[in-house]
This record gives C-alpha cells, sequence and structure tokens, in this order.
C-alpha cells in the first residue's frame, strides 16, 4: 500500500476529511502516516496501521518518506514546508485543501465530477500538485457545473451567502456566542407576549453596537443578526479576494482561460458573509449564450453527477430542501429556484447550495487521493 502522509487531520476540515475517509473504505487502500505540528511522538489515531507514533509535520526527512502527502493545516504550513520538500527532492503527490498554491501554474484544483479531463491530462504530463478549491467555486460548479461542460455560459454573476465555518472553527462559535448573548439581552421581553417589539429591537440594536472585543474577535463586527459584505483580503480594486476567486478558479478548474490559450468566462458578484453554519449558498444570474428552455436546464444539471439535486421551483419544495439547515452534513448540492429572469430568454436565475466543509473542503481531497491509488 502507498504511504499517505496525513497532516491538519484534526483541524476542523481535517476531520470531517478523516470522517469521510473512514466512511468510504480509503484507509484500507493505504499505509496512514500520521503527522503532528505539536505532538510529534503522541499516539497516531485509531485508523493507523503500522506506523502507529505522531511524525513531526516540519520533518523533511519524515514528510520525504511519504508516496502522497494530504494536507489540511492551512495555507501557513504549505507556504513554509511545501518548497523546501520539493527542494529537498521529493517528486510525491501534494493534495492539500490550502489556497497557496492553487493558481500556481504546475497545481491543479481539483473537483473530478467536473474537470476530470484537466485532472487526467496533468497526470498525464507529470502533476503532483492538487489543491482543493475555494468552497463558494467548488459548491456551484457541482451544482450548475453542467452548463459550463456545455459551452452554454455567456458570463455568471453570483451573490453568495457564505456560512461562518467558512472562516473556522472559531468563528462558528462567535456567531453562537453573540446570539446568545443577544438572546440574553431579551430573553424577559421575549418571554412576556405582551411587550413592546420596538423596545426589544432597541435592546438588541444596543447590544450588537456594545459587543466587546473579545465577543467580535475573529469577524471584527457583529455577525448574529446582521451580515458582512466582505469576505478575505481587500484587493485594492473594490474586489475582495474571495469575489476575485469566482473567475479566476472557475476557470482554472474548468481548464479554460489565462493559461490554457482560451477565453474565459466572466464571472463576478458579491461574497457576503451571514449567520448560517457550515453551507455556503448563492444566488445566480446566467447570461446563456442561446435561448434554452427551463426544462432542458434542468434536465442538463440533473444529469450532471450523483449528487446534484433540482429542487422543483415552488414555494414549498424550495422552503423544504433549499436551505443550508436541509444541506448540512450532506453531500447534496440542491440547485432551485431556476427560471428564466425578465432581462430576457438568454437570462437564467438559479440558487444553489453546498455544505462548506464537504464538497467545499475535504471531497474533492479525498476523491483525488482515490484517483491516485487507481
Ligand atoms: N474563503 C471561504 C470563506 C473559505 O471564507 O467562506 C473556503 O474557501
Amino acid at each position: 500500500n502507498k504511504l499517505v502522509g496525513l497532516v491538519g487531520w484534526r483541524g476542523m476540515v481535517g476531520s470531517v476529511l478523516m470522517d469521510r475517509m473512514q466512511a468510504e473504505g480509503d484507509f484500507e487502500l493505504i499505509e496512514p502516516l500520521f503527522f503532528s505540528t505539536s505532538n510529534a511522538g503522541g499516539a497516531a489515531p485509531a485508523m493507523a496501521k503500522n506506523e502507529t507514533r505522531l511524525q513531526n509535520a516540519y520533518d523533511i526527512e519524515a514528510l520525504k518518506r511519504c508516496d502522497i502527502i494530504l494536507t489540511a493545516q492551512g495555507g501557513d504550513y504549505t507556504t513554509e514546508v511545501f518548497p523546501k520538500l520539493r527542494a529537498a527532492g521529493w517528486n510525491g503527490h501534494w493534495i492539500d485543501a490550502a489556497s497557496t498554491l492553487r493558481m500556481k501554474d504546475d497545481a491543479v484544483i481539483v473537483l473530478d465530477p467536473v474537470n476530470m479531463p484537466v485532472i487526467k491530462n496533468s497526470l498525464a504530463n507529470g502533476g503532483k500538485n492538487w489543491i482543493g478549491g475555494n468552497c463558494t467555486v467548488s459548491c456551484m460548479l457541482i451544482g450548475v457545473g453542467a452548463l459550463y461542460k456545455a459551452g452554454l455560459v455567456e458570463w455568471m454573476s453570483t451573490q453568495t451567502y457564505q456560512a461562518a465555518s467558512g472562516g473556522g472553527a472559531q468563528h462558528m462559535r462567535e456567531l453562537l456566542t453573540q446570539f446568545g448573548t443577544l438572546n440574553a439581552e431579551v430573553r424577559s421581553l421575549l418571554d412576556d407576549p405582551k411587550s413592546a417589539i420596538l423596545e426589544i429591537d432597541r435592546k438588541i440594536i444596543a447590544k450588537q453596537r456594545s459587543l466587546s472585543e473579545a465577543e467580535t474577535a475573529n469577524f471584527g463586527v457583529p455577525l448574529g443578526g446582521s451580515l458582512i459584505p466582505w469576505i478575505d483580503k481587500d484587493l485594492g480594486n473594490g474586489q475582495s479576494k474571495e469575489e476575485w476567486k469566482g473567475m479566476a478558479e472557475t476557470n482554472k478548474i474548468l481548464g479554460q482561460g489565462e493559461g490554457f490559450g482560451s477565453a474565459a468566462v466572466p464571472v463576478d458578484g458579491f461574497c457576503v458573509r451571514i449567520g448560517a453554519m457550515r453551507c455556503h449558498s448563492q444566488a445566480l444570474t446566467f447570461k446563456l449564450k442561446k435561448d434554452i428552455s427551463t426544462e432542458e436546464i434542468e434536465a442538463m444539471i440533473a444529469a450532471d453527477n450523483p449528487w446534484v439535486k433540482v429542487v422543483p421551483n415552488t414555494r414549498e419544495a424550495t422552503i423544504r430542501d433549499l436551505t443550508p439547515v436541509a444541506t448540512t452534513g450532506t453531500l447534496t448540492i440542491p440547485v432551485g429556484r431556476i427560471r428564466k429572469l425578465a432581462m430576457g430568454p438568454e437570462y437564467v436565475g438559479a440558487f444553489t447550495i453546498g455544505d462548506q466543509l464537504l464538497w467545499g473542503a475535504a471531497e474533492p481531497l479525498r476523491r483525488m487521493l482515490r484517483i491516485l491509488l487507481d
């Protein structure tokens, strides 16, 4: 069996990844070697076979033993370790959840239900660096990739509703702490059905505006009962880095645009943090290259892969099946609200949701591991 180094397996994405690997029997096909940045020499988790001690994740010689390294340790780790490892002559496969290497020419953003041809082509040409995509982009493409594959998309605008988990585990805790603080502030008024709603509202906004620094340490401002229309860095051109990723990564995943000698499909819009836990949602506007019927669009999307689920564009189906609460913890990518928009017959709207930790992070990585093991 191939020796597969696992780094960052204890964190949030790493834990979801370990669960999925166990559920799919991936450990039966590999010899896992567990690394740690803080506890080298400690006991490896139960999935370990012959290698039962944690290795030092900064030990280049130990890393060099691996045929494949799968890391969800984060971008700082990749920045520090990956160049040293390659410089030391390691020629194995590097599978990484962090964005550090994503846009490098010698890296493929892996999302095999969408870009297996791009992966296969790179493998045939000696590709060794396999990077998971931005969560929002990956979930979107599992949902509506069919329209891109068919070459139907002239451009797409996306407005996102991104969950706290995209920031990390601490962000999820902070959101819930804020909800609790706000609820506590007005609990006695809520218990009294005759209390005045504007009194409740006044107390809530006063509390939101006076939350302590400790209660907003991760998001910087209140998120509970509010939203934040900026995600990731300020690129200085009016665009957030998360918004930039939408176009850059979508095209790179599909193997088109800059570096592929073809035109990129414009993708742009606004990325917004909302108070959901771990599902990213997006309202999409497509300008298609031709007028095709809503039924045809639905059929193409539904047939694209086993995980996408078209939700009928009715109120009842939408509020039942097209929410973060319905989607969390599943590999299903619901796509609904599919309809022609008032701008003209080529303009199509859709709404899609994905678990940011599954298709948005862990799943494409473990699937890439399986591709390498085949
Ligand atoms: N940048 C994403 C977010 C994380 O903040 O929601 C997943 O790529």
